[in-house]
């Protein structure tokens, strides 16, 4: 499967978007837990200070009852201490009482009974201990034994008591509260954390996979790439076997095609010799006498003449065309020698080889600069733009003076493109691709000339690595643009 950016960008986004969901979750429940464990803390304090002031009350009250006790037992004044400062304590106890339980009285003690039950109690410790005082210790007892300082004491003690459970409930409610908070808020840390590395792991795992996906995408393009270059370099060597065939294959056809011409050419001159003594023949008035002397005459010295010509000029044009193939093929097979050639120079030098004849037309060859330097087989370049320029001179407007321009049109990484641009009769679309072929002519055949010239020019191109277009406007002009390689490649010679 080939590595989708987009697919990872949605997913880690997926798993990222949901970690931080978890992760924002986590931070509210904490934050919320806090609270309420603040808000149960506050009140399992509270309870314990409720608690706390209704142990000293009750603890107050029995100092004095003890006190008493102990005054009573011993009549030594010194046990009358507890009971004094108990009674000194308790309306302060009491406030204490009513302060702790002042925003929930409901769950405070019966406050106005036990007040009234400890004043009753203290009367009746203060009764007591007067008489005792006052030396009638039988009527103290007495009092004591009617029980009901007893009774005011357990009165007391139930009413403390139910305060003391209801308050016991809420410390232990509090402290479960507790309990479960924390455990949940361990629970949901835990669950939380386990999610957001989960989340983690998946955006990891995602970029893992991407990663790999990317490096064996990577390898097969390689390898790929490795494969095409090894298959382009077999292509280009099996052309490159193909084209020196034919090169040979016409250099041999074109060789042992000459040598019958030449013996038809031979003969043909042998002809003319053998002619020459029938024609000094047929001029003997002897031969007149014969039925066929005129026949033979005008065969003599008309008919034979005339063939002998025709064959002449065929085998002539023949072993012109011949030799432009084994010239071609020739050319071919040259072992192309690159150099660094200044184009600026170079078709200097191009124009000044043909300016005498530019100048005769009353025309103008111009060079356009500034132009590259680039490696290239200065020969076949001379060849080139040679043949262009020829024919940019040969087939130039009648009516009007010709105007050559060479330019550069680009300079791309490794390669320039140089126009050859004229003002001449131009070519017609038909025959566009057709003036390439070899042989092939167009337009009016008023030029002398073999249709050898742009076949050549095109395979040349082609030899040195680039390429040749043409546009063309009939009568108005024609353009040649040739791409060339900065650098030559020489390594499939
Ligand atoms: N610059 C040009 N302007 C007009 N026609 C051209 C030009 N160059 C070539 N041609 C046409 O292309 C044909 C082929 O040219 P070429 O191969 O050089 O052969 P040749 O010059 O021997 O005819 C020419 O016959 C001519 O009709
Ligand atoms: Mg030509």
């Amino acid at each position: 499967m080939p590595p989708n950016p987009q697919r990872l960008l949605r997913t880690t986004y997926a798993f990222g978007a949901a970690g931080f969901a978890a992760l924002l979750l986590l931070m509210l429940a904490s934050f919320w837990l806090a609270q309420r464990t603040q808000s149960t803390t506050e009140n399992v304090l509270k309870a314990r200070a409720q608690r706390t002031v209704l142990v000293r009350l009750l603890s107050t009250v029995q100092d004095a009852e003890t006190g008493q006790r102990g005054y009573l037992l011993t009549g030594e004044d010194r046990y009358l201490k507890p009971y004094e400062t108990a009674i000194a304590d308790i309306g302060q106890r009491l406030k204490d009482v009513r302060a702790a339980f002042s925003e929930n009285p409901d769950e405070g003690p019966a406050i106005e009974e036990i007040d009234k039950a400890i004043d009753d109690k203290l009367a009746e410790l203060a009764k007591t201990i007067s008489a005792f005082k006052a030396g009638k210790p039988s009527e103290a007892l007495d009092i004591v034994k009617s029980d009901r300082g007893k009774d005011l004491m357990d009165h007391i003690r139930v009413l403390i008591g139910e305060a003391f459970q209801r308050v016991d409930k809420k410390l232990s409610e509090g402290v479960e509260q507790q309990r479960v908070d924390s455990s949940a808020a361990r629970e949901f840390s835990l669950l939380a954390g386990i999610f957001i590395l989960l989340t983690a792991l998946g955006s990891i795992a995602t970029i893992v996979r991407y990663t790999r996906q990317l490096v064996s995408a990577r390898n097969e393009l390689q390898e790929l790439n490795t494969g095409l270059e090894n298959r382009v370099a077999e292509r280009t060597a099996d052309l490159q076997r193909a084209n020196e065939e034919i090169q040979r294959f016409a250099y041999i056809v074109s060789h042992d095609l000459r040598a019958p011409l030449v013996n038809v050419m031979g003969y043909t001159s042998e002809l003319e010799a053998s002619l020459e003594t029938l024609q000094a023949l047929t001029k003997d008035p002897q031969i007149d006498v014969l039925a066929t002397a005129e026949a033979a005459k005008a065969a003599v010295t008309t008919d034979m003449p005339e063939s002998i010509g025709f064959i002449r000029t065929s085998t002539q044009k023949m072993d012109g065309l011949i030799k432009a193939i084994l010239k071609l093929s020739r050319e071919g097979q040259r072992v192309l020698a690159p150099e660094r050639i200044n184009l600026a120079e170079f078709f200097d030098s191009v124009a000044d080889s043909v300016q005498h004849r530019v100048s005769s037309a009353g025309g103008e060859i111009r060079v356009v600069k500034p132009l590259a330097s680039i490696e290239g087989d200065r020969l076949a370049l001379e060849q080139i733009f040679g043949n262009l320029v020829d024919n940019a001179l040969k087939y130039r407007a009648k009516d009007r003076p010709p105007v050559i321009k060479i330019s550069q049109v680009s300079h791309r990484w490794g390669a320039v493109d140089i126009e050859v641009q004229d003002n001449g009769r131009g070519i017609g679309d038909e025959d566009r691709e057709r003036v390439f072929d070899l042989f092939r002519r167009a337009g009016p055949q008023d030029q002398q000339g073999e249709g050898i010239g742009l076949a050549h020019v095109r395979t040349l191109v082609r030899r040195l690595g680039g390429e040749i277009t043409m546009t063309s406007q009939l009568g108005r002009g024609t353009t040649f643009r040739v791409t060339l390689p900065s650098k030559l490649n020489t390594r499939g010679q």
